[in-house]
């Protein structure tokens, strides 16, 4: 504060003249904090006292007090500051702040009463107690809620005294003022506006004290708040939807997914607990929830083909109740655990060989309950068959032939399908089906040989089996079941059915009668093979049966000729030398070979020195010289023989008459007339004989045909069309030997049946059957069937008997 403002501070004169004990009183106004010397006022001029008096009145200060603060300069007739003042140490609150004093003059005594007021200067800030005040306020307090807060002091007064407050930041709070009936003002900090701990835990204000002083004089309070935790925070997930994926068949335990939830807020009030809130009924029973560390694990197994998807929600709640949820989304990722499973949709189980290629067998769908490469599914069959799998869209397949079919190479198929997927590592299973290959009449039956060739001995039994053909037939059942056929032909004019039978099941070739080699030498007929399909399949073979000779004739002797009556004679005249060729004997053999083959010996001669035979020409040739003595009829017997087995000859008588003339001859005529008579008497005799038998023989022969003929009419009607055609053969057979007239063999035979083998109670069999019973045993097949057919024979197992005659 300058002198020059203080001196215009001189505002008040106020003289107030006073006679008895005080003579004046002046009033002066200065601002407090003056400095030492500064000027207070001109005591001498306002009381109008001369500096002089001053001096002789020795002026001084009288106060009880208040010197200390001013000092009177009596040279200069001023009042001085002496002291600093501070107004508020002298007068507090108090208001006007006054010092009172007298100037006592002495010589004479008098004084003056001066009073200074003091006004206040703005030297004090307002202050607080505390430099700082703490709160603790939880964040859920109210909008409205008071704080009282210490009131700031300021000394200074009026104006300079304490004005108002601010708070700063204002976020928060705001201040309110109540004046109190002391003047002074409360201070309340008021919640304007809600905490949160979680945005700000610890608030630090500024309460300011400001006066109104010039200038503004400030005090400063720090107001920390801790703000306490409410639970006003739920716990909130990571994320709404959590999504994981787990593999099927995952071990119980296996932790699937972790869900995270925070709390903002403290202690108790963000400790989360988790928990399931609802989830989906399959996934009930599988997942567990760890309540506290929020690890979804495995409880159950988890088949993806069951459920692919699982929806869980998740509660997390703290422990002041308040929750939050979300959603996990689990998806379950397939392992290849299933393999692919087979149905057969339909199937036949047979099929025939003449099936086109490309004919349906099966009909199969298959299933992979796995997906994706797992569930794909691939099909084979086994090698070396001739079907292949069409696929007709992805999961069914056919199984259709592939080729043509033969039954009698392959007549039943294994089929094996097998089906991988494609999963890693893969899986398979198959199925095995069994097709049979039906048959179908697709083979004709095939002769063993290409054509047949037998041998049989002339002069055989009748109904002899020649030999057996063979046919067979790759077919199968009904279908290879070959009969035997004997193709019509005929052999010189006569059909060969009444030459040779076939059994139509066997395949026994049979004679149907006596050959004879010099009738017949060799034939050829054609069997039929046809098996029983339908339509039949046939095939034909050759057959040649050649006759062997047997010695059967006897030579035959043409010259000499052999006749009844005549004597047939050669003459040697008796000159004839050695070696003369009286005669020749001619014979022949029918049979051939060996058989025919003929020497000729002497059997008998009237004298035997005198003849020999050729042995091999026949030729009579005398050895010796003929003599007068030796008789004139010589007799020779010759015997021609064959060289067959046993051999079979015959004899001629060779007369001979060794004569030199006929005359010579005649005289001995007589002895060959007896002879010839005796010989004639025997031919009649011979002839008569012969006569009778073969009319009886004939007569009978023509009986007999005559009934069985009309038997075989009959049966004809009754036998008809049963498969194997049994060829009719006559029942009796008989055979004479025209030509040569020697009736060498004649054969009659019967089927005779016997019950009792001791009684010969012969009956006849009917015609069709007994040629085919004959002498085969293998043919006892067919004898069982023509007895069933034909039930001609009571007694299936009697012996049979064949009696010849
Ligand atoms: C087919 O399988 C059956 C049974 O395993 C067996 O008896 C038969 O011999 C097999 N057939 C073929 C042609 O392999
Ligand atoms: C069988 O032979 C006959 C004539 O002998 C002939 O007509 C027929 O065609 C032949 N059949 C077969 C299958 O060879």
């Amino acid at each position: 504060m300058s002198d020059g403002t203080m001196r215009g501070q001189v505002l008040l004169l106020l003289l107030v003249l006073s006679l008895g004990s005080a003579l004046g009183q002046v009033s002066y106004s200065i601002p407090e904090e003056m400095p030492r010397g500064s000027l207070v006022g001109n005591m001498a001029k306002d009381f109008g006292l001369d500096v002089k008096r001053l001096k002789s009145g020795k002026a001084r200060i009288f106060t009880p007090d208040s010197e200390e603060y001013i000092e009177l300069n009596n040279e200069r007739g001023v009042l001085l500051i002496k002291n600093r003042i501070d107004r508020e140490a002298l007068c507090g609150q108090t208001t006007p702040c006054a010092l009172h004093f007298q100037i006592i003059l002495d010589n004479p005594m008098e004084f003056y009463s001066v009073t200074i007021e003091i006004t206040d200067v703005n030297d004090n800030p307002p202050s607080f107690e505390k430099n700082e005040v703490r709160f603790k306020i939880s964040e859920s307090a109210a909008s409205g809620a008071k704080f009282i807060l210490d009131r700031a002091i300021d000394p200074d007064v009026g104006s300079n005294g304490l004005q108002t407050y601010k708070l700063e930041p204002r976020n928060n709070f705001i201040i309110k003022l109540h004046d109190q009936a002391d003047g002074t003002k409360n201070v309340e900090m008021v919640l304007e506006k809600p905490l949160d701990r979680e945005k700000h835990e610890q608030l630090s204000l500024v309460l300011t004290a400001v006066d109104g002083g010039e200038p503004q004089m400030t005090g400063t309070m720090q107001i920390l708040i801790t703000v306490l935790d409410a639970n006003d925070n739920a716990p909130v997930f990571t994320q709404p939807v959590y999504k994981a994926s787990i593999k099927e068949n995952s071990p119980i335990g296996t932790v699937v997914i972790r869900v995270a939830a925070s709390d903002a807020d403290d202690g108790n009030n963000g400790k989360i607990t988790y928990s399931i809130s609802s989830i989906s009924d399959n996934a009930r029973g599988v997942f567990e929830m760890n309540d506290e560390s929020g690890e979804i694990g495995l409880k159950g197994n988890i088949d993806y083909e069951k459920a692919r998807t699982f929806q869980i929600n998740v509660r997390a709640s703290d422990d002041g109740g308040l929750v939050d949820s979300c959603k996990v989304m689990i998806d379950v990722t397939d392992m290849n655990d299933n393999e692919p499973d087979i149905y057969i949709m339909s199937k036949s189980n047979v099929i025939s060989e003449n099936a086109k290629p490309g004919t349906v067998v099966t009909m199969i769908n298959i299933k992979d309950a796995d997906s994706g490469e797992n569930g794909k599914v691939h099909c084979t069959l086994n090698n070396n068959i001739p079907f292949v799998m069409k696929s007709t869209n992805n999961d069914f397949y056919s199984l259709v032939t592939d080729s043509e079919l033969d039954r009698e190479m392959t007549s039943e198929y294994n089929i094996t399908v097998m089906c991988s997927d494609e999963g890693v590592p893969s899986l398979s299973s198959s199925v095995t089906l069994t097709l049979q290959i039906s048959d179908v009449n697709d083979n004709a039956p095939v002769f063993e040989r290409s054509s047949y060739e037998a041998y049989i001995v002339e002069n055989n039994t009748p109904g002899l089996s020649i030999f057996t053909v063979k046919a067979r037939d790759a077919d199968w059942n009904q279908n290879a079941r070959v009969s035997y056929i004997l193709e019509d032909s005929s052999v010189n004019g006569v059909p060969v059915s009444s030459y040779v039978s076939v059994s139509a099941d066997s395949g026994v070739i049979q004679a149907m009668r006596s050959f004879d080699y010099e009738q017949i030498k060799h034939f050829h007929f054609s069997v039929k093979a046809q098996d029983g399909g339908s339509p039949p399949l046939s095939s034909n073979v050759t057959v040649t049966i050649l006759i062997q000779d047997q010695n059967d004739n006897p030579p035959q002797v043409l010259y000499p000729v052999q006749t009844g009556g005549s004597v047939v004679g050669e003459m040697v005249p008796r000159s004839a030398d050695v070696g003369y060729l009286v005669s020749k004997v001619v014979a022949v053999d029918v049979d051939s070979g060996q058989n025919a083959w003929l020497s000729y010996k002497l059997q008998k001669a009237t004298d035997r020195a005198l003849f020999e035979v050729g042995l091999q020409n026949g030729e009579i040739r005398t050895i010796r010289q003929v003599t007068d003595k030796d008789p004139v009829n010589q007799k020779l017997t010759v015997i021609v023989e064959d060289n067959g087995q046993p051999s079979r000859s015959a004899t001629v008588v060779v007369n001979v008459a060794v004569a030199d003339s006929f005359s010579e001859v005649m005289s001995e005529f007589t002895d060959f007339k007896q002879d010839k008579e005796y010989n004639d008497n025997l031919t009649f005799y011979l002839v008569l004989a012969l006569a009778v038998v073969s009319f009886l023989f004939i007569t009978c022969l023509v009986v007999i045909i005559s009934v069985k003929i009309y038997r075989w009419r009959q049966s004809r009607v009754l036998y008809h069309s049963n498969l194997p055609v049994i060829p009719y053969y006559p029942p009796r057979y008989s055979d004479t030997l025209g030509g040569t007239g020697t009736l060498q063999h004649v054969y009659n035979y019967e089927v005779c049946r016997t019950t009792d083998s001791r009684k010969s109670d012969c009956k006849f069999g009917r015609a069709g059957s007994q040629n085919v019973l004959i002498m085969d045993p293998s043919s006892t097949g067919t004898m069982q069937r023509i007895q069933s057919e034909k039930n001609i024979l009571d007694e299936p197992d009697s012996p049979l008997e064949v009696r010849m005659f």
